[in-house]
Order: C-alpha cells, then sequence, then structure tokens
C-alpha cells in the first residue's frame, strides 16, 4: 500500500511520518510505504530530506498553471502514477478543487494547527494568543472540499504560555504534530485493515 505525501514546505511533518514508517518497519509489517513526496514549490526544503529517506520526490509547481483546476488535473495525474491508498497532506500550502478533493474522498488527510474546529485558515497561533487561549493544539482530519473541516482523526494539546509568541507556540505545537501525525496515518491503515475483515 502506498502514501504519497504532498508539502510546500520544511516538511518537518512528512520527514516525521518517514522516520516512524522506518523504525517501526511499516513496509515488512503493514505493507505500507510513503512512494513519494510531492511538493508545489521547487525550493520547498522538505524534498532533500524526503530524498534522504530514500523517497521519491516530484516537483510541480503551481505558478506553471493557468488555474486551479488545470494544476489540481496535473497533480492527480502525478499523485495516480503511484497508485495510493493514502494521500497525506502536510504543510501543503494550496487549496485543492472539490474536485480533487473529490476523488480523494475518506482517503486524503490534512494536519491544521488548531483545534479544530476552532481557527480554521491561517494565522492560528496569533489569534489563539490573542483570544487568550489557556491551550492551543492540532487536528489531523479528513479533507473535505471545505477547507479545515472533515472528520477529526486525531488531536493533540498543549498550554498557551504567558510570554507565547506565535513562533514559540508554533515550535510548542510542531512538537505534537510530529508525534499524532505518523500515529493517525497508522492508525488509518489499522483501521481500513479492521473495515476490510
Ligand atoms: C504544520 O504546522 C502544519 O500543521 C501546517 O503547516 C506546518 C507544516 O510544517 N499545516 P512542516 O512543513 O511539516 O514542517
Amino acid at each position: 500500500k502506498n502514501i504519497v505525501i504532498l508539502i510546500s514546505g520544511s516538511g518537518s511533518n512528512m520527514a516525521a511520518i518517514a522516520r516512524t514508517a522506518q523504525k517501526e518497519h511499516w513496509p515488512d509489517k503493514l505493507g505500507v510505504r510513503v512512494a513519494a513526496v510531492i511538493s508545489n514549490k521547487p525550493d520547498a526544503g522538505g524534498l532533500a530530506l524526503a530524498r534522504d529517506f530514500g523517497i521519491a520526490t516530484d516537483v510541480l509547481s503551481h505558478r506553471d498553471f493557468a488555474s486551479r483546476e488545470t494544476f489540481d488535473a496535473a497533480l492527480l495525474a502525478r499523485i495516480e502514477a503511484h497508485a495510493p491508498q493514502l494521500v497525506v497532506l502536510a504543510g501543503f500550502m494550496r487549496i485543492l478543487t472539490p474536485g480533487f478533493v473529490e476523488h480523494y474522498a475518506g482517503r486524503l488527510i490534512n494536519i491544521h494547527p488548531s483545534l479544530l474546529p476552532a481557527f480554521t485558515g491561517l494565522h492560528t497561533h496569533q489569534r489563539a494568543i490573542d483570544m487568550g487561549c489557556k491551550v492551543a493544539g492540532t487536528t489531523v482530519h479528513q479533507v473535505t472540499a471545505e477547507l479545515d473541516h472533515g472528520e477529526i482523526l486525531a488531536q493533540a494539546v498543549v498550554p498557551v504560555l504567558p510570554f507565547d509568541t506565535a513562533d514559540t507556540l508554533a515550535a510548542r505545537i510542531l512538537t505534537q504534530e510530529h508525534l499524532i501525525y505518523p500515529q493517525a496515518v497508522r492508525a488509518f491503515f489499522a483501521l481500513k485493515k479492521l473495515s476490510e475483515a
């Protein structure tokens, strides 16, 4: 079974999944492997990280496309080359078209740095601080056509501390993301196996 991970940036969540897959021997034990990492940004730091794990990488720049629809169609074709059971968004900073989301319904997941349903969209850390939240966190969820909605699969909570900035809070949340995202991916395949049994 193949996983394709989409990134746009540093790819630390992608690396956490790849590291866990390696450490826990997912290919042998679960028959699951990270088949490819695809970035919409040619300079995404995560591409080099993926290569270090021996994962195939691919770049598809959205700037080369006139519309969201044509970009998503090309992206879908690149993803389909790996016939994945699961597509993982890990810091992928593009909104996907309803057609794309529909194609992968039930097997497209994302991690969002807030305790959804609170703080969908951008600048989640600063908004949590500005609202005086005493806790913040992160959510792994199914992707649906509506941004940052979809069934919640996993969450982790962290405290918001008195002198937090968006950066210090983001770092605390990221540490938790690196724990729960690999767990959620593993659970996805475990539950799938149960439902097929
Ligand atoms: C994470 O905080 C994730 O929640 C958000 O973007 C960030 C990606 O970081 N969607 P990385 O590229 O995985 O390091």
